[in-house]
């Protein structure tokens, strides 16, 4: 007898899909907006996600000597602000799931002058390291777009060192009711038709604030991380929650 199991349903946006489909659709989603991902995001966010970004690099504690991975990092912001930061002795991996979105990081940080480190595609739920290589692992916004959340989770705290830190970054949900009605507003009304007339993608940017409605909130988010085995979990607001950045450490001991 041929017995089929279920599929494992998961959501893109608003939409419950099968799960495997889900990174076919979040690929899509990113090649159809790899040229002007910068400038949607300056237009998006007024520029204030390169705030954001410098706030996440200055918490992270970067050594000289530390070995760091950044997940989903796309068009190469956060590397570009950590590669300073490091010496000869220290490591910065670019990577993403995506070829499209890596290459394009890639060559804009060695265009900009910025060579001191690599790249590689990764998908962040199956990390291709050894255990215990990382000090610091970080994702800008990239958690929400992956299948499974919990096994990213995992699969970082297996590659973090101990006292290794994961930093995430994130958009999360505004404490003030008035803001969160406003952004609402203008995430579902302002956000796609932007895609629209700059990309010609408004279905991309109408995932976007579906996608960022249905991420778990700080405290859900925070919860994860502790279940998921680190420690010392904590998140800090920025823009009252608009975003928020999420840390934890994989603990000292196992
Ligand atoms: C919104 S962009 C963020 C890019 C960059 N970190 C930033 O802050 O501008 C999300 C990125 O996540 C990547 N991504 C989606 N699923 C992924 C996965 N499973 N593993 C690694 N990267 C993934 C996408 O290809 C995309 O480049």
């Amino acid at each position: 007898m041929n017995i089929k199991s279920p599929k494992i349903k998961t959501h893109f946006g608003f939409e419950q899909i099968d799960s495997d489909l889900k990174s076919k659709k979040v690929r899509e989603v990113f090649d159809s907006v790899v040229e002007g991902y910068d400038l949607m995001n300056d237009l998006m966010s007024f520029g204030i996600h390169r705030i954001w970004k410098r706030i996440a690099v200055e918490m992270s504690e970067i050594r000289p000597n530390s070995y760091i991975l950044d997940l989903a990092g796309g068009t190469g912001d956060m590397v570009r602000l950590m590669v300073p930061k490091i010496s000869k002795e220290g490591l910065v991996i670019l990577s993403d799931i995506n070829e499209n979105m890596l290459v394009s990081g890639r060559d804009k940080l060695i265009d900009s002058g910025v060579t001191n480190f690599n790249s590689a595609q990764i998908d962040a739920q199956l990390l291709p390291f050894k255990k215990d290589t990382f000090d610091l692992i970080s994702i800008a916004f990239g958690l929400r777009n992956v299948t499974d959340k919990k096994k990213t989770l995992r699969s970082i705290l297996q590659c973090l060192k101990p006292g290794g830190r994961l930093i995430v970054l994130e958009f999360s949900k505004p404490t003030n009711e008035i803001i969160r009605e406003f952004y609402d507003l203008y995430s579902f009304e302002i956000i796609p038709k932007l895609g629209e007339i700059v990309l010609s993608s408004e279905e991309s940017y109408r995932y976007l604030a579906e996608s960022i409605r249905m991420h778990p909130n700080q405290d859900e988010l925070k919860e994860l991380f502790e279940e998921c085995g680190f420690e010392e979990c904590n998140y800090e607001n920025l823009t009252n929650g608009v975003v928020a950045i999420h840390t934890g450490d994989k603990p000292k001991k196992l």
